[in-house]
């Protein structure tokens, strides 16, 4: 046992000596960590050839369900907790910034400019959710002129860049905040959502007994010049998935609640009939380079 246990360390040293000539610095110190890291499971797991070649099989369905429209490795990465580690390990905590979370394959950029107030879907449903905020900087001053990018699925589920029923600028749009740093849109309210579980990622699901469903959300990119960009979500409170989200995108502060109104108490905006729902999502950016924008 042992002499196994020596020989282990010995086979780990010589694959990370290897790297030895490596002349990128960088890519020497990650493969090499990667190599322990890597080692050092299937030590600890005594892992057997069959298992070691169910992995290898495993990848390489990941890489063979990859095309142009889905990228199952990022699939795999946000599944396993990987892509919100990175997403930790990038952005300080406990900072004012409103906090990041993943991107999701669903995003496409050049969505249409649009108007303050303006709807982002021809259709707004049985559950118009109004949603108004400000882009502000880390000492409560509003940004005027920043960018705001939004994206979310339609009540079948679906993101338009997955459906053809729907016209693909559906549910997307980009907003320039006013001199006030606000920003306002109309839209529907999001709904709760599987991942593409179709192929090896949804299998893996499958066989550790884990579901594959996001809890409702709004997707955000906040620009700014001057300032770090945020890559985003509001989340709805009522979601029940909130607490077993597949890809472990929710933190707390991301959380709104979707205020209920009813025609007959409340004052309907222009436009709205029926019952709504309104909500206020303030973005704070932090400034690239702190110390230039202080005062
Ligand atoms: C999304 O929210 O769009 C998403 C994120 C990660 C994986 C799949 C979807
Ligand atoms: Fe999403």
């Amino acid at each position: 046992m042992t002499e196994r246990r020596t020989a282990a360390a010995e086979l780990t040293q010589r694959a990370v000596d290897s790297l030895q000539a490596c002349p990128d610095p960088r890519l020497r110190e990650l493969l090499g960590s990667l190599i322990r890291a890597l080692h050092g499971f299937a030590v600890e797991n005594a892992l057997t050839e069959a298992e070691w070649f169910a992995a290898i099989r495993f990848l390489t369905d990941v890489g063979q369900k990859c095309d142009d429209r889905r990228q199952e490795f990022i699939l795999l990465s946000d599944t396993l907790g990987l892509s919100m580690m990175v997403d930790l390990v990038n952005h300080e905590t406990g900072s004012d910034a409103t906090e990041s979370t993943v991107l999701g394959p669903f995003y496409v950029a050049d969505s249409p400019w649009r108007n303050n107030d303006d709807a982002i879907t021809d259709d707004l449903g049985s559950q118009p959710l109004l949603v108004t905020g400000h882009v502000r900087d880390t000492h409560g001053r509003p940004l005027s002129g920043a960018v705001v990018d939004v994206w979310q699925n339609a009540t079948n589920r679906l993101y338009a860049v997955q459906d053809e029923q729907q016209s693909p600028d559906n549910l997307r749009g980009r907003f320039r905040t006013d001199a006030d740093g606000a920003f306002a849109f109309r839209t529907l309210r999001p709904v709760d959502y599987p991942i593409p579980d179709d192929g090896p990622v949804g299998r893996m699901l499958k066989a550790t007994g884990r579901h594959p469903w996001r809890p409702a959300h709004v997707h955000v990119i906040a620009t700014a010049e001057g300032y770090a960009p945020v890559t985003t979500h509001f989340f709805d409170s009522e979601s029940k998935y909130l607490d077993s989200d597949v890809v472990f995108g929710v933190k707390q502060s991301l959380v709104h609640t979707f205020v209920a109104h009813d025609p007959a108490t409340d004052e309907a905006p222009s436009g709205i009939l029926g019952p709504w729902y309104t909500t206020d999502v303030d973005i704070v950016l932090q400034p690239t380079d702190a110390a230039g924008k202080e005062g």
